[in-house]
């Protein structure tokens, strides 16, 4: 159960949803986390249980200043050497009613926090001589729904900035990969409004994987990306999306 022993993470937006997920599963498989995000409470509480291997830090991962604090964390319990750029924010609006404020509040948080993470990585990854950075954007980073335009942008953006870190941090042992989340129940995912067996039917009876995705199934993702078992995967894209991105079962139609 030591896949990621030696290394030390940041997970953004760990305090709760995959974030939380990704920050346990990466403890059981002996990392030292840091955990980043704007939820005191829930952060807090979550690195006092998971003792030393891990500690909380405020962070806003739209402010640089913020990332100076995180990497000085990491580098206090161990050799750097893996980002999850986890954090984000969702906006429901159609195009019409999204004003330039709204917009670029999105574009900060998802799209500048993933740039201001990965810049703030590269001299602590080069000394250490390799690194792990794993970007979460969304199916929506793939395709695209109504209401999701600020969201989905910089979701797009977030796998455009991956494939360009890989290609200049490749030469320094750094690898830079993106993950595709389909519909997880988290807070994000509108964990807040339905049961995880109600929304299973109500949403996802047709797809290839009838029902809602787990926290837990986007981390072993993770997982693998962080580990030495990735280190020839860069640039690239990892779907965990119960098969949306596919197509879908339709009723009448064979095997549906
Ligand atoms: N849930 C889904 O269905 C789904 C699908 C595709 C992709 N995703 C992506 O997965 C990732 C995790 O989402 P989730 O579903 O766990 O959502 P969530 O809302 O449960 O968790 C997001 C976390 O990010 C933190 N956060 C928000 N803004 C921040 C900031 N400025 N600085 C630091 N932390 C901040 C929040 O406090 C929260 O803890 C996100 O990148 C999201 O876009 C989610």
């Amino acid at each position: 159960m030591s896949r990621l022993a030696g290394k030390t993470a940041i997970v953004t937006g760990g305090a709760r949803g995959m974030g939380e997920a990704t920050v346990r599963l990466f403890v059981e498989h002996g990392a030292k986390v840091v955990i980043g995000d704007l939820l005191d409470k829930e952060g807090e509480a979550l690195a006092k249980e998971l003792g030393d291997a891990a500690i909380f830090i405020h962070m806003d991962v739209s402010k640089e200043a913020d990332w100076t604090k995180a990497v000085a964390a990491a580098q206090s319990l161990g050799t750097y050497n893996v980002l999850v750029n986890n954090a984000a924010i969702l906006l429901h609006k159609s195009i019409i009613d999204t004003s330039a404020e709204d917009y670029l509040k999105v574009v900060n948080v998802n799209q500048l926090g993933s740039f201001l993470g990965i810049r703030s990585a590269i001299e602590p990854m080069k000394a250490a001589g390799c690194g792990s950075i794993i970007n979460v954007s969304s199916i929506d980073g793939l395709h695209s729904s109504a209401g999701l335009s600020a969201y989905s942008s910089t979701k797009w953006a977030i796998r455009g900035l991956t494939k360009n870190a890989a290609i200049e941090l490749g030469q320094y042992g750094i690898r830079v990969n993106s993950v595709h989340p389909g519909g997880i129940y988290t807070n994000m995912g509108g964990a807040e409004f339905l049961s995880e067996e109600k929304m299973s039917e109500m949403i996802y009876a047709d797809f290839p994987i009838p029902r809602v995705g787990k926290p837990i199934e986007v981390a072993y993702v993770s997982l693998f990306l962080a580990s030495d078992e990735a280190t020839y995967s860069t640039g690239s894209e990892f779907v965990a999306d119960g098969g949306w991105f596919t197509g879908m079962r339709r009723e009448g139609s064979p095997c549906s």
